[in-house]
């Protein structure tokens, strides 16, 4: 079906508070013109992310009732852990508070001052830690992954030939890892197929070099190569999920997003010498290694909704009513990133704001107005997201975007109808729409609480 109907009926609901266009004005002008520090009271639908706003299920409300709240060897730790090595085929799992945490340990474990680390596109928080310890992100994804107008099935694949000549350049001993993102967030939600995770391996294992995986996404992954890549189509999406993870070394995972919670995370891996490290980091950074900064109750709830994300008709309704509202806004002619992707649609603000410059922030402006007309909260994906050089200087990303992203099963088509009409009638009126400056920017992950002003 090409968009099905919600495989879930409603039994709680949380009632929507609406606000007029000259609430907004000044509820704007407050939080700095930056969507992250708007009150989420005052946000009528909000895209902002999928991250943590995820709706639970009836039996992971139940599962918060069987917490163990035990400091030490809690119950539901051990049918976590059960359930991640079931699930993903991983031989060790350290639990976190969310997915950072994960990316703090496996970088401290794994980097050295002047090592490499590839990835397909940078993620903010897995750059940050990367750059912590003394590491630099090497972008080696596909060109097409840049190319918002280019369609393609895999999008975030790893350009072999990036790989190859970064080994060749700085050496295999200085890449202690690659790190391969499912789906590519800041690629539009792109995915990566099988045969590209393949090749990654065979090359990786050739050169001694590591595959991790940030798999915060990799429901959606599996659910695009059952989709798309020839051969998988017979295939569950559970069954395609533990084949591409028995390709890495390991993962971090943000429970936030594909594990269906509203928080947690945690990183698996198959050395057991890296366990132990990871082990002796996690008692310093977020708890015994049988809760890792979640509640007993959260780690149950966790372990239930990993259990519904392989879900055949939840993946499939997930991936399709995203595809229905970037279908929409296609339809009507607004610069999006095509193909749309796993978890949200990205807007092209550099096309839907031509008469802006990139130092005038057209994502953040873009967001700004959308917010300003609608009461829709969206998120800035752009220059103001990807921060500065180590020279100072702002690093102008090729993708300039604004992420409309779509929270799992909260909202309906009806809503995505009022978020595609809002974003059309502003295309309109987009001439209107001026450019921000900073007022205030904090020195790393500038995003979440820089503020603006119109210029
Ligand atoms: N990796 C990816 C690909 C992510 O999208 C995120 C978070 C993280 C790692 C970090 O996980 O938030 O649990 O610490 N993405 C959120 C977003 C913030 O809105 O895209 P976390």
């Amino acid at each position: 079906m090409k968009y099905p109907a919600e495989p879930f009926k409603i039994k709680t609901v949380e009632t929507i508070e609406m606000t007029d266009r000259e609430e907004r004005k000044e509820i704007l002008k407050d939080a700095g013109y930056n969507t992250f520090l708007l009150p989420s009271k005052n946000v009528y639908i909000d895209l902002l992310t999928d991250s943590g706003t995820t709706a639970m299920s009836d039996k992971q409300w139940a599962s918060l009732m069987i917490g163990d709240e035990a400091y030490g060897g809690s119950e539901n730790w051990f049918r976590l852990e059960e359930t991640v090595k079931e699930i993903y085929g991983f031989d060790h799992v350290v639990p976190t508070h969310q997915g950072r945490g994960a990316e703090n340990i496996l970088s401290q474990i794994m980097i050295e001052e002047g090592d490499y680390i590839p990835g397909n596109m940078y993620f903010t928080t897995t750059k940050a830690h990367q750059e912590l310890n003394g590491g630099e992100f090497v972008d080696v994804i596909v060109d097409e992954a840049h190319q918002p107008d280019v369609k393609g099935d895999f999008k975030g694949n790893v350009d072999i030939e990036k790989y190859k000549n970064l080994i060749e350049e700085v050496g295999a001993e200085n890449i202690p890892y690659i790190n391969v993102a499912l789906t590519v967030n800041m690629a539009g939600g792109q995915p990566v197929s099988m045969e590209n995770i393949k090749k990654v391996k065979e090359i990786s294992e050739k050169n001694d070099i590591m595959v991790m995986s940030d798999a915060t996404r990799c429901v959606e992954n599996a659910y695009y190569i059952k989709e798309r890549e020839d051969g998988y189509q017979d295939k569950s999406v559970k069954e395609i999920l533990k084949e591409m993870m028995n390709h890495f070394d390991g993962a971090t995972m943000s429970g936030k997003k594909d594990c269906m919670v509203n928080i947690g995370g945690f990183l698996a891996m198959n050395d057991a010498d890296m366990y132990q490290e990871a082990t002796s980091l996690v008692v310093v950074y977020e708890g015994m290694p049988t809760y890792g900064g979640m509640a007993g109750r959260d780690m149950e709830a966790m372990a239930t909704g990993i259990r519904e994300s392989v879900n055949p008709h939840y993946i499939e309704h997930r991936i399709k009513q995203v595809r229905y509202l970037g279908d929409k806004l296609e339809e009507a002619g607004i610069p999006i990133i095509k193909p749309v992707g796993g978890h949200a649609v990205f807007i092209d603000a550099r096309e839907f704001l031509p008469h802006l410059s990139q130092d005038q922030l057209p994502a953040q402006a873009l967001a700004a107005a959308i917010y300003l007309e609608s009461g829709v909260r969206s998120m800035e994906r752009g220059v103001v997201s990807a921060g500065r050089d180590a020279d100072g200087t702002h690093h102008y990303p090729k993708l300039e975007t604004v992420r409309l992203t779509i929270p799992r099963r909260v909202y309906t088509y009806a809503h995505m109808d009022v978020v595609a009409n809002a974003v059309i009638d502003l295309y309109e009126k987009r001439d209107k729409i001026s450019g921000l400056e900073f007022v205030y920017e904090p020195p790393t992950l500038r995003f979440f609480t820089s503020e603006f002003e119109p210029l």
